[in-house]
């Protein structure tokens, strides 16, 4: 059991696993495979640069199963949570699909973007709300200014979005809480070894991460199971 009382300003961190129980694959283990492609070579500005079909083929699969996703129990869990303690809660995912919001969290940072946006790969025209899929032959989308445009995307060798909050609210934090994550890409995976020895660090998945000697509490098993008895708030006047 995970005890939160009134002073406690909560960091978590989702990954890949918190949304496995609502159909969408993980990058890494069983079933982590895309066409033979390891995510890595399909999900970055080389990739984009030498064969940008072949990316939007990839980023067109996961929009077409993102789109038949639904909440579990753990995005559920995490959205009640929120509510209870408001801003004392920041959920940052990894996450590119929007089923924490499906689920009814209202301050969601995608450290790794977002799925069903795109933006120009040449001007700042902001980023859009797009879920369209790309079916070969048809041609890649064009931005009014020529250039190509992208999934809105975090890819290798790129940086993630708005890590100024994010370092904010590391630093901040009195509990650190990692769901459904292997602990393999960074900077996510330092998160917990950088506020270790002043908040509690604790993971949940049904296996241990790499990373897993940063953290204090672990909890094997599946986030949809496991999240929806797990937290004690003890609200004291
Ligand atoms: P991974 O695929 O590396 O790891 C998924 C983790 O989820 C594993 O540790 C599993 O044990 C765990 N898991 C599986 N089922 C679970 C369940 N029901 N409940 C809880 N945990 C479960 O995914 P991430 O660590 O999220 O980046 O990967 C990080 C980044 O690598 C992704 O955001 C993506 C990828 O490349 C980009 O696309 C930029």
């Amino acid at each position: 059991m995970v005890r939160v009382s009134n002073n406690d300003r909560i960091f978590v961190l989702t990954g890949a696993g918190v949304s496995a129980e609502s159909g969408i694959p993980t990058f890494r283990g069983v079933g982590g495979l895309w066409r033979n492609y390891r995510i890595e070579e399909v999900a970055s500005p080389s990739a984009w640069r030498r064969d940008p079909r072949l990316v939007w083929e990839f980023y067109s699969m996961r929009r077409r199963v993102a789109r038949e996703a639904e909440p579990n129990p753990a995005h559920l869990d995490l959205a009640k949570l929120e509510q209870r303690i408001g801003d004392r809660l920041f959920l940052c995912t990894q996450n590119v699909d929007n089923l924490h919001e499906q689920a009814g969290a209202r301050r969601v940072v995608h450290m790794h973007g977002e799925l069903f946006k795109s933006r120009c790969d040449s001007c700042n025209r902001a980023p859009f709300a797009d879920a369209r899929t790309y079916e070969p032959p048809a041609e890649l989308p064009r931005c009014e200014c020529g250039g190509r445009i992208r999934p809105h995307i975090c890819w290798f060798g790129e940086t993630p979005f708005e890590m100024n909050r994010i370092l904010q609210a590391l630093d901040g934090c009195t509990l650190f809480l990692a769901i459904g994550t292997s602990g393999v890409v960074e900077p996510a995976a330092s998160f917990a070894a950088q506020v270790s020895g002043r908040a509690r660090t604790v993971y949940v998945g049904p296996e241990e991460p790499a990373n897993r000697y940063a953290f204090t509490e672990r909890y094997l098993g599946k986030a949809g199971e496991l999240l929806p008895s797990l937290f004690e708030v003890v609200e004291r006047r």
